[in-house]
Parts: C-alpha cells; structure tokens; sequence
C-alpha cells in the first residue's frame, strides 16, 4: 500500500512516499481503508524532529486521524464491524497511509451525511474544543476570547461558544479576510494576533481564553482576563511562553485569576466518543459547520505540510488516497 513516511527530518521535503505491506489488525483492532487523513500541527512538529527524545524516529509513519470503511478485524473485535464507515484515531502514528489499524475504543461509527473529510476535520479537534470551554466553566453571558481561532479547535470553539449563549465570541486572526470568515461562524469581535483591534463595543476583558497560540506573548493574554477570569492554553501553534509567564498571575493576586492546560488525553475514552458522536451528528444535520481549506492527495503530503508551515490554512487540510 501507499504511505508517506518522514524520510529525513525537517523540512517538508523530507517526507517520502513509499510501499508498505497492508497492516495486520492486532487483537482489539480494526483495519480501515482510508477515504480521508487529517492533516495536523502536531504531524509538523513530529515531521520536523522536535519529539525525537520522546522517541520518534526517522522513518516514521506520520498521522493520527483518519476516516473511511472497516477491512479488517482483530482477535476480540465483533465481526459486524467489518464494512462500516468510521472515523478513527490511530495514535501518533500510521494515518498517511492507504490502510491503517486503530483500537476498536478509538473507533466511531460515521453518521449518515457526514463525509470522511468532515470528520476528520471535526473528530480530533472538536473535542479539544468541548472538554476546553467545559473546564474554563463558561456561563451563559460571559465574554470570551478565542486566540488562534482561525484552526479547526477555534473555529469549533466559536461556534459552541455562540450556541451556548457566550456574552461576546472574540477572536484573534492575523487578517481581515480571516476575521470575516470567522464573523460568519459566530465571532461577535475580530482582534489582531496582538489582542488589538475589534471594533466598537469589543470586550476590554474576558472571562474565558481558550488559547491555542502560547508563545512569547501569552503573558499580555493574561492580563486581558477580567476578576475571576479562567485561562485554558490548548496548544502552543506559537511555541512556548516565556518561563516567568506565572509572575503575571502572582502579581494580579487580587483578581483571583485561574491559569490551566487542557489535553483531551485526561477526558475518560467514552466521555470523548460520547461528546465526538453528538458533535458529528451536529455536522451531518448543518448544526455545527465544518472548514476544510483545501483536499490534497496523499502523494502530496509534502505540499499539505508546506502550506501549514507557510500558515496558509484555515480549518484543516486533509489527505485523500
Ligand atoms: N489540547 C489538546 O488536547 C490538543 C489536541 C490536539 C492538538 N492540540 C494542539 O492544538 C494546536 C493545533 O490546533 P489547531 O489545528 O486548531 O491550530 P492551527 O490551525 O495549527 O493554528 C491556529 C491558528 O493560530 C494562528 N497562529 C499560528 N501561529 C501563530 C503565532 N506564532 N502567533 C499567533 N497566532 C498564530 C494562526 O491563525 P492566524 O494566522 O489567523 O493568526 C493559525 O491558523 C497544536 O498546538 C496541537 O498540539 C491540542
């Protein structure tokens, strides 16, 4: 079968297509031949070596999400599996690939009118978005901000927080453009990647930031949080804060501000599938909407990885075979 692997890390250009032999379901697993691969930040940092102490290595079968129908099952796993059309996740490893094996607890059913590539927009991310606005416990009313709105967990985070009945859904964005199309997801205010901007009436602070950025100016985001405010950093698209970032909070004791990291790896396996199976259901029926920036083929990874290093991509790019 056709699979990309990281033949040298770095660059884009460093991932190779190659054949590989069709893998063989272990007990309590599913094969899938996959109709649509998601494309993911972390598949670029994996790519450009950063984890290699947490032992990745060159050769490496990239990606973590994937759709299409069941091939195959391993000892333990119901027969009646086979043929059905899933979404799944395959760890962080073999996604970019023709066939790919996954835990039949990481496997969920695709409803009727959602594609593969909408789930695989939706499946991973969507998911980061929910458990993230559930810890920062947003209420009916409050203001928030989401900072990198302009990736699949924001773009989903807006549009729950706008259902949910949010006060004010700012964003930060690096264009206009972006900003509109943000606008017409559900951001009542559209900052710059700076928290500057956003119009008349914008929020001077927030009760909520879901941050998906990080980096040097996290810091300044912490000062934008009103009393009792509740910061959630989801990602670190922007690299790491810097070290003394917990000053910031020290010194506004009085303010009582809450500072947490989420990863959906500590919500409980069925809690995640339940939360997954609504939101796809949501999708199939148009309730939560979907962004797809662009369908390449699997052949093609190299280009889908320049294009998220050259931070062209809104929503999630997504690999076909
Ligand atoms: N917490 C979890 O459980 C979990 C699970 C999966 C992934 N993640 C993490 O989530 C992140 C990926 O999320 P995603 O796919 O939604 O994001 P993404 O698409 O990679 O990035 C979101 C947006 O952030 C903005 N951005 C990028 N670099 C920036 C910078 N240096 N400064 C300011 N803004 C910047 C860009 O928008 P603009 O150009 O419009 O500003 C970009 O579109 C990764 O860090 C990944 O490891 C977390």
């Amino acid at each position: 079968m056709k699979a990309v692997v990281i033949r040298k890390f770095g660059a884009p250009e460093g991932l190779a297509v190659v054949d590989l032999p069709v893998p063989v379901p272990a007990p309590g697993q599913v094969r899938i031949a996959t109709e649509a691969i998601g494309v993911g930040g972390v598949d670029a940092v994996i790519r450009r070596g950063t984890l290699a102490a947490h032992g990745f290595r060159e050769g490496h079968l990239l990606g973590s999400e994937v759709a299409g129908r069941v091939t195959a099952v391993g000892e333990g796993v119901d027969a009646s599996w086979t043929g059905r059309r899933v979404w799944a996740f395959t760890g962080l490893a073999g996604g970019y690939a023709e066939q790919a094996v996954a835990a039949v607890e990481d496997v969920l059913p695709l409803p009727d009118g959602l594609t593969g590539t909408d789930a695989v927009t939706l499946g991973g991310s969507g998911v980061v978005a929910h458990f993230a606005l559930d810890r920062a416990r947003l209420a009916p009313g409050e203001a928030l901000l989401v900072r990198g709105a302009a990736g699949s967990i924001g773009i989903t985070a807006v549009q729950l927080a706008t259902g949910f009945g949010a006060g004010a859904v700012a964003v930060t964005t690096s264009s206009a453009e972006r900003g509109a199309r943000l606008r017409d997801l559900g951001a009542t205010h559209v900052l710059d990647r700076s928290g500057e901007g956003g119009g008349p009436g914008a929020p001077s602070g927030f009760d909520v930031v879901i941050d998906v950025v990080g980096g040097p100016r996290l810091p300044h985001f912490l000062d934008r949080l009103n009393p009792n405010g509740r910061f959630v950093a989801v990602g670190v698209v922007g690299g790491q804060p810097p070290e003394d970032f917990g000053m910031r909070l020290m010194d506004a004791f009085r303010r009582s501000l809450s500072f947490a990291t989420f990863s959906s790896d500590t919500v409980p396996g069925p809690d995640r599938q339940a939360v997954r199976s609504s939101q796809f259901a949501a999708a199939a029926n148009g309730d939560l909407r979907t962004v797809v920036h662009e369908v390449l083929p699997l052949d093609r990874a190299e280009q889908a990885h320049q294009k998220m290093d050259a931070g062209e991509v809104f929503g999630r790019i997504v690999l076909a075979p």
